[in-house]
This record gives structure tokens, C-alpha cells and sequence, in this order.
């Protein structure tokens, strides 16, 4: 049978949006069909990470959520965090650190970071795993990319309102 087209709206990167959907549509799905291209499809299953994007400030994966489950709320993407001309703090430590190979799972990395950098004033391993595990990387090994984001912890660690 074929699902019903139906409308989302829901807040995207700031804007309040409404978009044609269908009950069956996942969430990563209507955001690359829209043009936000920067959250990844990867496993599918929850597994990977590629497709994190912030709902109302929490990293969640939007290949497992559907469309319809963003209603009335606020979804962020990567396309919010930084551009190539502009990039972020954190994706500025990554490019400098030598952190990116294929980049297919930096998004979404940088989507748990930002959760992580928006919820918490504090950091130790502990955390950082917390909000990092959730994000798998077949090229680098993590260490760099772990060491980007110490880097842009301490510094927020040793100067809170500078950094934020
Ligand atoms: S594509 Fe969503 S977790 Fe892998
Ligand atoms: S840089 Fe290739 S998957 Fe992480």
C-alpha cells in the first residue's frame, strides 16, 4: 500500500519549516532530500553514528527516527555548526590536528561534540565517552580526533565564558 503524504514542521537549524513527508520517511531521509546533505546515511540500524543530528539539543540518529517524530520540535544539523569558510571551533582542531581522513563520520562527530559542549561546563574521559561512543570511525583510529576535542575542552575548561 502506499503511505500517505502527509506534513512535519518542525524548527531546522533556527527556522521554523514545513515539509512534505510520508509516514514511513526517516528523519535522515527528509533532511538529505531537503539539501542537508552534511548528516550521513552509514549502517541504518543505529549503529554508526554518520546520520547524528542535535533534536532538541540531544544527539540522536536520525536514520531510526521518523520524520513525523520531529514535529514541533527543534532539529539541528552540521550545515548549523560550521561551513568551509567558517568552521567551528572543533572542526578547526580537526583539520589542524591532521584528524579527517575520508570525513565520512566528522558530521556526526561534531554533532555529539556540540551536544556534549552545550550540556556539560565540566569534562573527563568519562564524559567524553559518553557522548563520543555512540560515533564509529573506520580510518582514523580516534586518537586525533579525540585529541581535537580535548584540545577545544580545555580550552573551555580554562576559559568558560571566552570559549562559549
Ligand atoms: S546511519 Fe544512523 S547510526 Fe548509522
Ligand atoms: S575519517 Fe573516515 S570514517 Fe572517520
Amino acid at each position: 500500500m502506499t503511505p500517505t503524504s502527509a506534513t512535519v514542521s518542525f524548527t531546522l537549524n533556527g527556522e521554523p519549516q514545513t515539509f512534505f513527508t510520508t509516514p514511513n520517511e526517516k528523519l535522515l531521509d527528509l533532511l538529505r532530500r531537503e539539501g542537508y546533505r552534511g548528516a550521513k546515511f552509514g549502517c541504518g540500524q543505529g549503529t554508526c553514528g554518520a546520520c547524528t543530528v542535535l533534536l532538541d539539543g540531544r544527539a540522536v540518529y536520525a536514520c531510526l527516527l521518523f520524520s513525523m517524530q520531529a514535529e514541533g520540535r527543534e532539529v539541528r544539523t552540521i550545515e548549523s555548526v560550521g561551513t568551509l569558510d567558517k568552521p567551528s571551533e572543533f572542526q578547526q582542531e580537526l583539520i589542524d590536528g591532521g584528524a579527517v581522513q575520508c570525513g565520512y563520520c566528522i558530521p556526526g562527530m561534531v554533532m555529539s561534540a556540540t551536544a556534549l559542549m552545550e550540556a556539560e561546563d565540566h569534562y573527563n574521559d568519562e564524559i567524553v565517552r559518553e557522548y563520543m561512543d555512540g560515533n564509529l570511525c573506520r580510518c582514523t583510529g580516534y586518537e586525533k580526533i579525540w585529541a581535537a576535542l580535548r584540545r577545544v575542552l580545555d580550552r573551555r575548561e580554562a576559559a568558560p565564558s571566552a570559549s562559549r
